[in-house]
């Protein structure tokens, strides 16, 4: 595996470490501002969730739809939307919804849109790492202009040193290293492992593997950090499962409750 002189890179290489899912996704609306901020202290580094909006810029939401964490449904003149798809509305649009009130229940409590670029300047003036999780989004964009769009806000607010990529369309993994081979990155898995684990990790060139909680098992474990990758599993709200994961030599786990965070070790 090729050796990276990165700080985020030596901070994975540790154990024990608790990532913001989402940012403080128990106590603040999702991948909003407020939640990235209610992170601080409370982590060792931040995971948002980034697509594209049909003019190109890069937001920070989970689902690919705008109903659950957004009031697109409230909305006049976004009626006629549905199923209010992220990549059918511009930025302008998505701007013009609030990402705060489905979460707090108060149609007072408002949060704006978060962007990628938003994102970005916050690590920088907080100093903290960030995970940003691509989307796929291969059903409506081209494998390139999807990552293009995020190495492009990267390299802008120059943050290559506080960033790992990582995606569960893989493909985007092996763009991001030709464009920013210092940027560490991590293949997201869920359901199965890929056929020749290793092999298929050093091809990709990733440096970690970040697979969901009921697919691991302490061997597949240990070989990946035999190996040299990182292992990050998501997501573990559980005390007992966090220490037992830990204990398996799992590097970090991606939590939503990060008020356990002192139970977790
Ligand atoms: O990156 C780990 C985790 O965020 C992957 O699942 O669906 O919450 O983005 P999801
Ligand atoms: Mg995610």
């Amino acid at each position: 595996m090729i050796e990276y002189c990165m700080k985020f890179l030596e901070l994975l290489n540790q154990t024990g470490l608790i990532a913001a899912h989402r940012g403080a996704r128990s106590i603040a609306p999702e991948n909003t501002l407020i939640a990235l901020k209610k992170s601080l202290g409370k982590c060792d580094f931040i995971e948002i969730d980034v697509q594209l909006s049909r003019d190109g810029a890069a937001i920070v939401m989970h689902d690919d739809t705008l109903e659950r964490t957004t009031n697109v449904t409230e909305i006049e003149r976004f009626k006629s939307r549905k199923p209010y798809r992220v990549c059918d509305f511009t930025l302008e649009e998505l701007r013009a919804l609030d990402y705060g009130s489905w979460f707090y229940k108060d149609k007072n409590h408002k949060e704006p849109l978060l962007t990628l670029r938003g994102s970005l300047e916050f690590i920088k003036e907080n100093n903290i790492f960030l995970n940003i999780e691509i989307k796929d989004m291969s059903g409506v964009l081209g494998d390139d202009v999807a990552v293009e769009a995020v190495v492009k806000e990267i390299k802008e607010s120059d943050a290559q040193e506080l960033v790992l990529l990582s995606s569960f369309r893989h493909e985007y993994l092996k763009l991001a290293k030709e464009k920013l081979p210092d940027v560490p990155t991590a293949a997201l898995v869920e359901g199965k492992h890929p056929h020749r684990l290793i092999k298929y990790l050093m091809e990709l060139g990733a440096s970690g593997y970040t697979l969901n909680d009921e697919l691991v098992d302490k061997q597949t474990v240990m070989m990946l950090r035999e190996a040299g990758f990182f292992v990050g599993v998501y997501t573990v709200n559980d005390s007992a499962r966090a220490k037992e994961l830990f204990s398996m030599g799992v590097n970090c786990i991606f939590s939503d409750s990060l008020e356990k965070r002192g139970s977790f070790l």
